[in-house]
């Protein structure tokens, strides 16, 4: 648990070393949305990183993915028959009211009832889940190696 939270917070450093390297190159605009999508994932890393299953799945690669299909994860059976596709309007939908949306979900979380910071978490999510940008780290080839890079 110790360790998992360490890798949280290794990675939000690294998130952040990220958008502030696009706040540096790329638009301005963009990088503040980023980084305030960045903060508001910071209510979501109680239980979930974006390469390590936690309390929750990992999120890297979750664009584009049908939804309870992380390998090995623990899903309720409400998420595995869902049938959604992780999509921005998919996500907004669910982050709005996740019981609602998906009513038997084991997220107990009551959600991100602000429309804008709900769209802003989006954005960074899609820039910091895209697998171009994240590891995702199944949890026996995290044992295995017994030491996941701390980048
Ligand atoms: C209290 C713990 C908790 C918090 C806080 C939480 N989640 Fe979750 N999340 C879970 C659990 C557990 C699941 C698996 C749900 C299921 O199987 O029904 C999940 C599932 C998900 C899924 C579906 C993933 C998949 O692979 O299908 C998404 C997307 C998600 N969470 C996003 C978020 C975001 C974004 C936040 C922050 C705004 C957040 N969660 C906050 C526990 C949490």
């Amino acid at each position: 648990m110790k360790r998992a939270a360490a890798l949280g917070a290794a990675i939000v450093v690294a998130s952040a070393a990220l958008a502030a390297a696009l706040a540096a190159n790329g638009d301005p605009m963009q990088a503040a949305d980023l980084d305030a999508g960045r903060d508001v994932y910071g209510r979501c890393l109680a239980c979930h990183a974006i390469e390590y299953d936690r309390v929750g799945p990992r999120h890297c690669g979750l664009f584009g993915r049908r939804a309870g299909t992380v390998p090995g994860f623990p899903y309720s059976e409400a998420m595995r028959r869902s049938g959604i596709v992780w999509s921005p309007e998919s996500l907004d939908a669910f982050l709005r009211d996740p019981p609602g949306f998906v009513p038997g979900t084991h997220m107990t979380y009551a959600g991100v009832p602000e429309p804008g910071a709900r769209g802003q978490l989006i954005a960074w999510l899609e820039f910091a889940t895209a697998p171009s940008r994240c590891r995702s780290h199944p949890p026996d080839a995290d044992a295995a190696t017994g030491a996941p890079e701390s980048r």
